[in-house]
């Protein structure tokens, strides 16, 4: 942008102004599109374990106002670190419930070297797509969201929805949301939106059909010990630590294939089947160097295990197998289970949203999805975890959805990325949901 500014020297003023505008004109060469605005918001690294939250909310925060009838506030319910926006569309009926929108601000690590473009460039390349970490996961739903208000509210300044729409920019989903989602719930500020309905994020698909998810899997960390009794390496002996260990193993080991064979012979999905993955062996004497004791059989050994359950399983039926089959006492074997998330709501039902007529909200959604001329598929459990539960837990009827339909799954991959045709389209989604939504006045309040 050098060269038309010298050029200007040996002009007259006259055509000064004209180059000064010109100037600006092509320093704008790219206009600010909702691309654009897009590509913006992922070069904001808000990667863990640094993520900055604090210029994310401040560019969500401008985005935001820079659309009429949009208030927004910042709250700060942890430290000063990790805030929280909050952006607001008021309705003109107040005493409805209201409608609750989230992103989480954070992504997962990316390593750049393992990565055609740099993670954070957000380079679109000319077949459209946009690379960058959070492209799907789930920057693109922050950015849709806002972008889809811009065009409602241009297309009709006069638009007034009924219900008041929320979005909520939460910190620190990716490490388990303890100081974003889980704490926002339990605020003063939470209670006071009396949320009816809330939409959270879901996942790509890769066919012509939107995805659309009801439940989320709830994760355990299991830990089964053994103790037996020591010996000499060479010795043959019964109910030594590592062969009761061993056997814990095969009985877990039977356990999965079981349920997996369910997934492969496709009866069942795989959010829907318990999921019992080893992820760490315990056990041996330590030597030099890193080295074990080889002709000592230890009397103690561990086993680590990742288990996930559907909202559908009785979590009282498999702490019973667990204690009689996984880990019996009557084969020194112990366990610890650590439960990394609510299993059932303040009423003690599954954490599970209804998608069918019962459900007034999810009729009002998916006409709405349908109405643009988008396919929903049928409603999935989310096979990992996301700040859904905190919501479900509550009550409040929730969907996991982000609109990417004819793109592969990236999602804490290497190269994710977004195509620009697949953004655009999720915000006219967003457009017809929004509408749907906020004029509803059939659920009352809960
Ligand atoms: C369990 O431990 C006790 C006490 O050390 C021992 O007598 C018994 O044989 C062990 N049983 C098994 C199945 O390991
Ligand atoms: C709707 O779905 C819920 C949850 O899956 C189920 O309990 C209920 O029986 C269903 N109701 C109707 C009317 O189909
Ligand atoms: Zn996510």
């Amino acid at each position: 942008m050098v060269k038309p500014n010298m050029r200007i020297f040996i002009l007259s003023t006259r055509t000064l102004v004209f180059l000064t505008l010109f100037s600006i004109t092509t320093q704008q060469e790219v206009p600010e599109t909702s691309i654009t605005r897009f590509q913006e918001y992922l070069r904001i690294n808000t990667a863990h374990p640094n993520p900055d939250y604090s210029a994310a909310v401040s560019f969500l925060n401008v985005l935001a106002k820079s659309i009429p009838n949009l208030q927004t506030r910042t709250l700060y319910l942890t430290t000063p670190q990790k805030p929280l926006l909050l952006v607001t569309l008021p309705g003109s009926n107040p005493s409805l419930p209201s409608i609750l929108f989230n992103s989480h601000l954070d992504s997962v690590p990316a390593e750049p070297s393992k990565w055609v473009h740099h993670p954070f460039s957000a380079v679109k390349t000319d077949d459209g797509k946009i690379f960058a970490r959070g492209a799907q996961d789930d920057k693109c739903i922050a950015i849709q969201y806002l972008e889809a208000l811009r065009n409602i509210i241009l297309k009709d300044p006069e638009f007034k929805p009924v219900r008041t729409l929320h979005i909520c920019y939460v910190p620190d989903e990716e490490i388990g949301g303890l100081d974003g989602m889980a704490k926002f719930v339990e605020s003063n500020e939470f209670k006071q939106l009396n949320v009816g309905f809330f939409l959270d994020e879901g996942q790509a698909s890769t066919t012509n059909q939107y995805r659309v998810f009801y439940a989320d899997r709830s994760p355990w960390n299991l830990v089964i010990k053994a103790t037996g009794m020591p010996g000499h390496g060479s010795r043959m002996f019964d109910n030594s630590a590592m062969e009761n260990l061993m056997k814990s193993i095969e009985v877990v080991s039977k356990f999965r294939e079981n349920q997996f064979d369910l997934v492969k012979a496709g009866v069942l999905a795989n959010s829907e089947v318990i999921s019992a993955n080893a992820v760490y062996l315990k056990a041996g004497i330590p030597s030099t160097n890193g080295n074990f004791v080889m002709n000592m059989q230890p009397s103690e050994a561990e086993a680590g295990f990742d288990v996930r359950l559907p909202p559908t399983v009785d979590p009282d039926l498999l702490k019973k197998r667990i204690a009689d089959e996984w880990a019996p006492a009557t084969r020194n074997l112990s366990y610890h289970i650590v439960e990394k998330g609510p299993l059932r709501d303040y009423k003690g039902r599954p954490l599970m949203t209804a998608t069918n007529d019962s459900n007034p909200w999810w009729i009002v959604f998916k006409d709405a999805v349908e109405a643009c001329g988008g396919e929903l598929m049928k409603p999935e459990i989310l096979s990992s975890t996301t700040d859904a539960r905190y919501l479900r837990q509550l009550g409040i009827p929730t969907l996991g959805f982000s609109p990417m339909k004819n793109t592969p799954i990236l999602l804490h991959d290497h190269n994710e990325y977004l195509k620009d045709t697949v953004f655009l389209e999720g915000i006219k989604v967003y457009e017809s949901i929004i509408k749907s939504l906020t004029s509803f006045e059939g659920a009352g309040p809960l």
